[in-house]
């Protein structure tokens, strides 16, 4: 079966309710074939609820983080409660947790099985920094990091509920997209690890979406690439045209 296109707008700590709607009247809008491709839009944490109320019902929300656990610990979004708010998804690992916050490969492994444990379903990020690529370290980083992720997780089926993005933390926010051809190799790398560690049927199915400078301008030419299965967009996720045009890049 086909791997169904992905295309995530993380708004990170962007947005104002007056900026929401404007941006939701035009999502809308869209002409978004659902069979085509899947939308997700990760809101910061304050703004979900009525992102949710007024979003088409075939957008799915994502929170942008979540802890491991619920209880005593101020500030934090346990992954049982942003299920029973209704919600699906939750990004996890993504650059700006690792790199400002601290955030260690074996934490985002237990981040990522809390949510599936949850049943929530798990935007997962992994990528290199700029010194880690100049230094050939890209799939050993990589590598790491996937192994943090399958050292959590107890079942094979768990991989189903995971979309993987790679994100090359020096594309991001940066203008430096990473080109076709070189998204196109580690997506390739890291579904031969996928084959080796996990199995080929996860493999094939598991999609591994790019994050890192997406515009309406490169999307078309990455989505051409047989292993880049959608999009995780931070800064063009702000501008509804922009992210309508990323979403329909492979149409
Ligand atoms: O989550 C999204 C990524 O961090 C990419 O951000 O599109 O602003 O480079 P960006």
């Amino acid at each position: 079966m086909p791997r169904l296109f992905f295309v995530g707008g993380n708004w990170k700590c962007n947005g104002s309710r007056e900026a929401n709607r404007g941006f939701i009247e035009e999502l809308n809008r869209a002409e978004l074939p659902t069979d085509k491709v899947e939308v997700v839009i990760a809101p910061m944490s304050l703004h979900v609820e009525s992102v949710v109320r007024s979003i088409r019902p075939e957008i799915s929300i994502a929170v942008q983080n979540v802890f491991i656990n619920k209880g005593a610990f101020t500030g934090e979004l346990s992954p049982s409660a942003v299920k029973d708010f209704g919600l699906d998804w939750a990004i996890i690992g993504h650059s700006e947790r690792r790199q400002i916050f601290g955030e260690s490969d074996e934490f985002v492994g237990k981040k990522v099985e809390a949510c599936l444990r949850a049943s929530l379903k798990v935007i997962a990020c992994i990528g290199e920094t700029e010194s880690e690529r100049k230094a050939n370290k890209t799939e050993e980083v990589i590598f790491r990091q996937l192994s943090a992720i399958k050292k959590e997780l107890t079942r094979v089926q768990d991989w189903h509920h995971i979309v993987l993005a790679y994100e090359p933390v020096w594309a991001i926010g940066t203008g430096l997209t990473a080109t076709p051809d070189q998204a196109q190799q580690v997506h390739e790398t890291i579904r031969r690890w996928l084959a080796s560690n996990v199995n080929s049927d996860v493999a094939d199915t598991i999609r591994i979406i790019y994050g890192g400078s997406v515009k309406a301008s490169n999307a078309r030419d990455l989505a051409s690439k047989k292993d880049i299965d959608g999009f995780l967009v931070g800064g063009a996720s702000l501008v509804a045209a922009e992210f309508i045009e990323i979403a329909r890049s492979h149409l």
